[in-house]
């Protein structure tokens, strides 16, 4: 049997039902990869029935403020791809005459789109044939084929996406790459079970006993640690409290979000460097010529490339301070779940 009609036959009786399978809109399925490109199915389920729902065109994403964007995105992290996508909205909007792209070159130049939501969207909503690889495909392909090329390089996706194009099945790309996901996400997990698998006859990691060795993975940059310093500068918490923050601009992590003002420091402060810093920053930000805090616990933060390690100064201010740097503004407590916040600022405030 051909590769495809038995990677099709498992996905008969074991493919999964997703609210975006199954569907030709080609914006939809762009909104659906791009939440799935760093999330889980279950959390990205949620997020994308609240997208569709909210912008249910192109055209309502676009006249979106981006500000609602970030709001709905929030709690998935990875905020680059909310911006990418409501600038990508715009794009086509007001350069594609308000069509989605409709060929691989041209959903590729949307931005935050690479080759693999490329593919995805080409194959699902135009069934054109792009074979998708992600980590799920190079652990199935790697195996299967005892490939040990590391994973995840520009080199071995081409070197990959050149196999699939001899596998994929040109009459149904939509239908081969949707199995081809569920399978290397179902099937060839981490820690397969070969035994109920219907490649075990031709699997060559399995034939030479390797595939706890396979996918090879390239080794990774080390994170770099950042420390940040919170000031969460409260008052008037008897009728409801307020507190200032502070939107992040810049080219740095979390651009458009919101904070509470920020000291960041480029190693993790001593307990006596702490307060003489606190001191010094209360002092000049905000003219607060005494001030006494409470330290939260330590926070960790990993995202991809740093490490952030975060403690929160919580102070109870007798009366609002009378000067404040411009980009920072007073926020009802009450108020605060509607703004768009990192997660690590939503983590601190669950916890108090
Ligand atoms: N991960 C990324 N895209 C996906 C899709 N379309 N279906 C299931 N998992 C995915």
């Amino acid at each position: 049997m051909a590769f495809s009609d038995k990677l099709e036959a498992w996905y008969n009786d074991n493919g999964r039902t997703l609210p975006w399978r199954g569907i030709d809109d080609p914006y939809r399925i762009w909104l659906s990869e791009i939440i799935l490109q760093q999330t889980r199915i279950e959390q990205g389920r949620d997020y994308y029935l609240r997208f569709v729902e909210a912008f249910p065109t192109v055209a309502d994403l676009a006249a979106a403020s981006e500000e609602q964007v970030l709001r709905l995105w929030q709690g998935l992290g990875y905020y680059s791809r909310a911006r990418n996508l409501h600038a990508a909205a715009r794009y086509i909007m007001d350069e594609c005459g308000g069509r989605f792209p409709s060929t691989y070159e041209g959903i590729l130049k949307l931005k935050g789109v690479g080759r693999y939501t490329a593919a995805a969207i080409a194959s699902f909503a135009y069934r054109l044939p792009h074979p998708v690889i992600d980590g799920n495909v190079y652990r199935f392909i790697s195996r299967l084929r005892g490939i040990s090329t590391p994973i995840a390089t520009d080199a071995a996706y081409s070197e990959f996406e050149r196999l699939l194009l001899t596998l994929i099945d040109r009459r149904r790309p939509d239908r081969f790459n949707a199995a081809l996901m569920d399978f290397g996400s179902l099937q060839c997990r981490p820690a397969p079970d070969c035994a109920a698998c219907p490649f075990a006859d031709e699997c060559v990691a399995l034939l030479t006993d390797r595939v706890a060795l396979l996918p090879v993975k390239a080794p990774k940059a080390k994170p770099v640690d950042r420390w940040f310093y919170y000031f969460d500068l409260r008052w008037n918490s008897a009728g409801g409290g307020q507190t200032l923050m502070q939107r992040r601009a810049g080219k740095d992590i979390w651009r458009g979000l919101w904070q509470f003002p920020l000291m960041e420091a480029d190693h993790e402060l001593a307990p006596d460097e702490l307060a003489s810093s606190a001191r010094q920053f209360a002092e000049e930000n905000f003219q607060l010529p005494t001030f006494g805090y409470q330290l939260s616990a330590p926070f960790r933060h990993q995202l991809t490339h740093r490490t952030i390690h975060a403690l929160f100064l919580r102070a109870e201010l007798p009366s609002p301070p009378t000067v404040m740097p411009a980009d920072v503004s007073a926020v009802d407590l009450g108020q605060i779940k509607n703004i768009p916040l990192p997660r690590l600022i939503d983590r601190y405030l669950q916890n108090l």
